[in-house]
């Protein structure tokens, strides 16, 4: 399964890359407004330093200025993925610019029949929102397991990238059911790594270690 992490702050995606742990980056109008930076300035920097997928948003919401703004933003570098809202004008940019042959990521998509409208209009990613219908007491991971099952049936090649994702549960049942993709935010991907009994276990061996006066270097 693929990461990408959700954020627009340079320093926690160069954090993570680092580790290794960065196959591309989602960013969103609300993440550029947390960044404080320019979007076209922050989403080549980002470009220049993550090979992968770089989602970046279009803000208009009528089809002929998404595709003006998509081809715009897509030629900030050859791997940014434009992203597009789950609607009717979404969609038909997508169909354009897809067939342009750039990635595109549908996003805003909260149940399987948009999931369906995207794959159908060319969409590179599919984005579920897991924790906004969490938010609305209905189970984000219906929805993954939904849009699975179908993409599956019928052989799209869309890529389910589960997104807004909370917990780290969200990061192992998207895993479990198949998502492609998660996009998570920084912190979420750094506390994949917890766990007491790992703290604890490492705890006793080292006082076990120096008890034993012996050092490897
Ligand atoms: O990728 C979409 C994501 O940024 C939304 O997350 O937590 O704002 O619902 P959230």
């Amino acid at each position: 399964m693929k990461f990408f992490v959700d954020t627009a702050e340079i320093d926690a995606i160069t954090e993570l890359n680092d580790l290794g742990m960065v196959d591309g980056v989602t960013t969103n109008p609300s993440l550029i407004m947390k960044s404080g930076r320019d979007i076209i300035e922050v989403t080549k920097e980002i470009c220049e330093l993550i090979s992968g997928p770089v989602s970046a948003e279009v803000v208009a919401t009528d089809a002929k200025n998404m595709i003006a703004e998509g081809r715009k933003l897509a030629k900030i570098a050859s791997n940014i993925a434009v992203k597009l809202p789950l609607t009717w004008d979404g969609l038909k940019a997508c169909k354009v610019l897809s067939d342009e042959g750039k990635m595109i990521n549908v996003t805003l998509c909260f149940s399987a029949n948009q999931a369906l409208l995207a794959a159908k209009a060319g969409a590179t990613f599919i984005s579920p929102f897991i924790g906004r219908l969490d938010d609305v007491n209905l189970d984000g991971m219906d929805l993954i397991n939904e849009i699975r099952q179908i993409y599956d049936n019928f052989g799209y090649e869309t890529q389910i990238l589960a997104a807004s994702i909370r917990t780290v549960n969200h990061v192992t049942q998207s895993a479990l059911i198949g998502a492609d993709v998660i996009t998570a935010p920084p912190s979420v991907i750094k506390s994949l790594i917890d766990h007491p009994l790992t703290d604890r276990g490492l705890d006793q061996f080292m006082a076990d270690w120096a008890k034993t006066g012996q050092k490897i270097l």
